[in-house]
């Protein structure tokens, strides 16, 4: 039984269209000074009518089996972390394995919102672990733009949209995921939600008219508990890994404001230069956060193979997650 799922290619897609701040600005009352001073974000890439989730999706999974020299017929597992699906049902995962032209695999959609990636990167390497998939497509994709109220200057300006993935490959060879943990606390659920459009509240025309299908959150709350959740969940995948911090050549975290980042790196003694922060050109991508970053970081030459890198996430749930990870294909693949 293969005892390591290797990570041996990742890919990123975003939409066509970049929103800057200036841009927000002349629609609402906010300011360049404003959003990148609270928040470092610059701009963000925001979807049109004809890019749904599982085009992003489809486009971040063909990077990635190309760059990892697979063919789609070789995938036997598709997860799609996603909290914005282009439909209710089927799930997102099948329009990708559509899309891909993959001919036969297991495909469902993961739903954690932020930290979706990080809890499918635990769920995708058990299953190549347990000997069930061999090689398997895990792709982050989320659409938040679809949830934001654009006359909300309190939610706006946070977010993107865009997709990003990973190919997991059984092996021997100790790569990939060494160590994770995942969490929720169901307490905090209306901290961020979306209320309206499922079985609880299903959308009526006067609950749209109260714009109850937009997202809302309580922003000084949730910041105080990423930062606690990203940094007790990494401690514990540092200590479950048997490392320590300074063994991680670069810690990925969930982009979602850089103070928060700022506020974890300082919390777990981490220095900004091991910290990989792009959130300024993409804002707060939910569930793709932590694999665009993973990509980018790759294609910079910020993590080499051999290298380990820390992941760690948080959401609305609220979730949370962090994933130790040796960077690396196998030399002989099997
Ligand atoms: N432009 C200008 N002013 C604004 C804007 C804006 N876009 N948004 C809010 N303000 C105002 C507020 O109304 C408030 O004004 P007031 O003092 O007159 O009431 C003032 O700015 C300060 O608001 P605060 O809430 O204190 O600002 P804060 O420094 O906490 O930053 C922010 C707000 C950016 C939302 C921050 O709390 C945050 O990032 N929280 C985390 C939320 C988050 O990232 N959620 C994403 C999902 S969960 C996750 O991914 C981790």
């Amino acid at each position: 039984m293969p005892r390591y799922a290797a990570i041996t290619g990742w890919g990123l897609a975003v939409p066509r269209r970049v929103v800057t701040n200036a841009e927000l600005a002349r629609q609402m009352d906010t300011s360049d000074e404003w959003i990148q001073s609270r928040t470092g974000i610059a701009q963000r890439y925001v979807a049109s009518s004809d890019e749904p989730t599982s085009m992003l999706a489809a486009a971040a999974g063909r990077h990635a089996l190309a760059q990892a020299g697979v063919l789609p017929a070789a995938v036997d597992t598709v997860i799609v972390a996603t909290c914005t699906p282009d439909r209710p049902f089927p799930a997102t995962a099948c329009s990708v394995q559509r899309l891909l032209e993959i001919p036969r695999a297991g495909a469902f959609d993961l739903a954690a919102a932020c930290s979706g990636f990080v809890y499918g990167l635990s769920v995708g390497s058990s299953l190549v672990q347990s000997g069930m998939s061999r090689t398997l497509l895990l792709v982050g994709a989320d659409i938040f733009t679809h949830l934001i109220n654009w006359q909300d200057r309190n939610t706006s300006v946070l977010f993107g949209d865009g997709a990003g993935a990973v190919v997991l490959q059984a092996t021997e060879q100790p790569l990939g995921l060494l160590a994770s943990n995942v969490g929720s606390w169901g307490d905090g659920e209306t901290m961020m939600a979306v209320d309206a459009g499922g079985t609880l509240l299903p959308a009526t025309p006067e609950l749209l008219a109260q714009g109850r299908q937009y997202v809302y959150m309580n922003g000084r709350e949730i910041f105080k508990h990423a930062v606690r959740g990203m940094c007790e969940s990494s401690e514990r995948a540092l200590a479950d890994a048997g490392i320590t911090l300074d063994e991680i050549a670069l810690v990925v975290p969930h982009q979602a404001n850089v103070r928060i980042i700022e506020a974890v790196a300082k919390r777990l003694g981490l220095p900004m230069e091991r910290c990989f922060v792009n959130l300024d050109r993409y804002g707060n991508t939910s569930a793709a956060s932590v694999p665009i970053a993973l990509s980018e970081a790759a294609q910079q030459g910020r993590i080499v193979p051999g290298d380990l890198v820390l992941l760690t996430a948080f959401g609305g749930g609220l979730t949370w997650g962090s994933a130790v990870i040796r960077w690396g294909s196998p030399t002989h693949r099997g």
